[in-house]
């Protein structure tokens, strides 16, 4: 019999890392019928992963509000998913991660009726307000869905410390090095374009050191932003050979700070945020990357690019313990001097710039879809 798949998300990063388990799943159209739900959680910046994957959903719930808060997100895609999986009355529904459409999606898919498969299962950093609130949505999707794909042994061994049932976990790996495959594989392709990457080529003047920025916490918005700022101020001021490459996230707390504190500095760059493919090749032309983002974190190794990470705790200890990765929070002085660090230092940036992939071989949408299958 056909097993129904509903593949559920969001925001940027789930999109990025689901897009490629849609596209595992539709390979196989004779044992499964596949739709994807957007939430739109976010709007243009889903909207540009969509595009690059070249995913139409079938069910658009067009969500996104401007300055939206965290009640209202909830409350919205658990009431507007009823009538979806009313009419699609899917088998499985698939959720990714830690976002209010993971958690949000989690429950309304378990009023359903349906299995609950939650991708990205497992990390955990065991303090509920951080990240926040994506520790709890992440915990509450766990505890409410059927299987788990954690991508690492770590993650797995959090939900077996949390009594999970062991034959519902299967470590995977992390989606986003299958999306890195695909992207890797699409840009070699003649008759692709990108304009973002065109752009980025005209602009930057490679001959000078690219340091990489990205950030969005919500618990690093108000004093967390403005002491990241000042750090980049300093970063620019003392280091004419480095450029800074900033796209700023569309969220209003991260922009109007952003803006108000760093423009018109002469080597820092604020641009809108990019394509997928053109962010993965500024990646890998950067020197260094400064980042709260959770994907980067897990991206970058696989890259060889040292992360300075602007967060006091991470879920993602594993490139910690491989030396890529450092956390540095949003103090002023440390986020300076870590950077100051790697610009000085060759043998510290040698060490830190040595490729390591923690997140897998790129075949855990494979493996999830081979789990599916043999499912009863
Ligand atoms: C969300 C997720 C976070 C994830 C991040 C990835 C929650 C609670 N937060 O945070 O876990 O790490 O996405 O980026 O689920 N906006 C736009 N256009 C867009 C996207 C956002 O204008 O394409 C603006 C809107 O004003 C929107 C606001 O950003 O209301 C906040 O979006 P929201 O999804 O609530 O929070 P993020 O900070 O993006
Ligand atoms: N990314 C992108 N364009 C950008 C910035 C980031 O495509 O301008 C990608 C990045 O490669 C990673 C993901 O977005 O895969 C991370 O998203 P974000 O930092 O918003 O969310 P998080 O991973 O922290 O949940």
């Amino acid at each position: 019999m056909i097993k129904k798949n509903l593949i559920v998300f969001g925001t940027r990063p789930e999109a990025i890392k689901m897009a490629p388990l849609v596209k595992e799943f539709q390979r196989y159209p004779d044992k499964f019928k596949t739709k994807v739900c957007v939430t739109a959680q976010h709007r243009e910046m889903l909207d540009q992963v969509l595009d690059f994957f070249e995913i139409t959903p079938d069910y658009d719930l067009d969500l996104m509000r401007p300055n939206q808060n965290l009640y209202s997100v909830t409350a919205d895609i658990i009431t507007n998913l009823k009538e979806v999986f009313e009419e699609f009355k899917p088998d499985y529904v698939f959720v990714h991660g830690d976002t209010s459409t993971t958690m949000a999606t989690s429950i309304a898919a378990f009023y359903s009726g349906a299995k609950v498969c939650h991708v990205e299962a497992g990390l955990r950093t065991f303090n509920k307000l951080s990240p926040f609130p994506e520790e709890m949505n992440r915990r509450i999707a766990g505890v409410v869905s059927d299987y788990h794909f954690p991508p690492t042994a770590t993650s797995k061994q959090n939900l077996f410390n949390e009594n999970v049932d062991k034959a519902s976990v299967l470590v995977t790996g992390n989606t986003v090095i299958d999306a890195l495959n695909y992207s890797a594989k699409k840009v070699k392709r003649s008759d692709f374009q990108d304009a973002e990457i065109s752009m980025l080529t005209e602009n930057l003047d490679l001959s000078k050191k690219i340091i990489l920025v990205t950030g969005h916490r919500r618990e690093n918005h108000g004093q967390g932003f403005i002491d990241i700022c000042q750090a980049l101020r300093n970063i620019a001021t003392n280091n004419s050979d480095v450029e800074i490459v900033y796209p700023v996230h569309l969220n209003p707390n991260v922009q109007k700070p952003v803006y108000e504190l760093l423009d018109n500095i002469s080597n820092i760059q604020l641009i809108k945020p990019l394509s997928y493919p053109a962010f993965v090749w500024l990646m890998s032309h950067a020197y260094l990357i400064i980042t709260d983002s959770g994907g980067v974190q897990e991206e970058a190794p696989s890259l060889g690019k040292p992360v300075l990470v602007m967060r006091d705790t991470t879920e993602r200890p594993e490139a910690v313990a491989a030396g890529t990765v450092i956390l540095v929070g949003t103090d002023v002085d440390k986020i300076t001097s870590e950077t100051e660090k790697l610009l000085n230092n060759k043998d510290h940036y040698l060490e830190m710039s040595a490729r390591h992939n923690p997140y897998g071989d790129g075949t855990a949408c494979s493996k999830i879809v081979e789990f599916i299958e043999t499912l009863a």
